[in-house]
């Protein structure tokens, strides 16, 4: 059958990388809450000149460098984020236009920390209905800029970052996105949510969350999709070589694997060193996964994520 295969991963992070301890200097926290509550120890925040559009073209261009691409090849770019530069155009056509490429689709999609496994399915739709040939998947966030400094059940959770996969429609019989599965309910909104907007309050607004509501649904709601996405792609949870989950909390990622019977030691885990970087978590976990060498060619890879909306996602990729 036509499969979207993955060719490349990159990624992108900004200059700054700041520590809890650096945090509880400036807000009402400590090093030991922080890692025993969420297993963070770092995460990166974007200075001056680092928007989502430049680190999402950073993780692209060494995304098309690992495949072996150049962005001519390039026919569809989807690009997965919650904090674009601008309200409109979209942080998509900022890449194509920095990565020099004069026409092709390119779009952003919104579904918060779920946005990369949103922007990875429906790259895969286009490519196996024939839209283009090569996608660039990308998930983008500079959340540092959203959030309330003042508040310290939020800020200390959140970093900045991208990461991007190159995908080609190719005939093929054991390799690419074997399933996918994607879910919204939009009943949970005021858990976790953004309280400013364009057609709101024409202000940017500020991360607000119900920490421990969003933990008792993620835990169940990731469960869930995983298994049924697994079932999806006619495998078992033993068949699974990787799980690269969406980097909120490592108690989360802990729960949802022990739920599955998945072994820790085939969980990939950042959250420790990027924080929750939303959209960009999951290919900027791959990335790490890919270049120390742990994930290689004719391994099965699970993505999975959830986030504000609520939405939730999960994909095997046959890498
Ligand atoms: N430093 C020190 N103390 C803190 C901090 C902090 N940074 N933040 C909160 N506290 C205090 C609280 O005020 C509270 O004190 P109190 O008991 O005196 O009222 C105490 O710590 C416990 O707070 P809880 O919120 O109950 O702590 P909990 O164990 O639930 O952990 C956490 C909070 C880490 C936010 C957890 O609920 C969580 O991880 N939830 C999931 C959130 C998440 O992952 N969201 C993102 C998923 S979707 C997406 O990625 C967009």
């Amino acid at each position: 059958p036509l499969r979207s295969v993955f060719l490349g991963v990159g990624s992108a992070l900004p200059a700054r990388r700041v520590d809890n301890a650096e945090l509880a200097a400036q807000v009402d926290t400590t090093d030991e809450w922080i890692v025993e509550r969420t297993g963070i120890r770092s995460r990166y925040i974007a200075g001056e000149g680092e928007t989502t559009a430049s680190l999402a073209t950073e993780a692209a261009r060494k995304a098309l460098e690992a495949a072996g691409l150049t962005p001519a090849d390039v026919g569809l770019i989807v690009l997965a984020t919650a904090t674009p530069d601008n309200t409109f155009p979209s942080s998509a056509t900022k890449v194509q236009h920095n990565l020099g490429i004069l026409d092709c689709i390119s779009f952003d999609v919104h579904a918060v920390c779920t946005g990369f496994l949103y922007a990875v399915t429906v790259a895969d739709s286009m490519l196996r209905g024939g839209n283009a040939k090569v996608a660039l998947v990308i998930g983008a966030e500079t959340f540092s800029r959203i959030l309330d400094w003042e508040d310290r059940t939020t800020c200390v959770l959140f970093g900045d970052g991208a990461g991007a996969i190159v995908l080609r429609a190719e005939e093929t019989e054991d390799r690419g996105i074997l399933a996918t599965k994607l879910h919204a309910d939009g009943r949970f909104a005021d858990m976790l949510y953004v309280d400013g907007g364009p057609s709101t309050t024409q202000t940017v607004g500020k991360l607000r969350m119900k920490g421990r509501e969003v933990f008792r649904h993620a835990v169940v709601n990731l469960a869930d999709v995983l298994g049924e996405v697994i079932a999806a792609a006619n495998l078992t949870p033993d068949d699974v070589d990787w799980v690269v989950p969406h980097q909120a909390n490592a108690r989360i990622i802990d729960a949802t694997a022990r739920k599955l019977g998945l072994p820790a030691e085939r969980v990939v885990l950042t959250v420790d060193r990027h924080a929750n970087t939303s959209a960009a978590s999951v290919p900027l976990a791959l990335d790490v996964a890919v270049k120390d060498g742990r994930i290689k060619r004719g391994d099965t890879v699970v993505l999975e994520a959830m986030g504000g909306g609520f939405t939730w996602g999960a994909a095997v990729l046959c890498v």
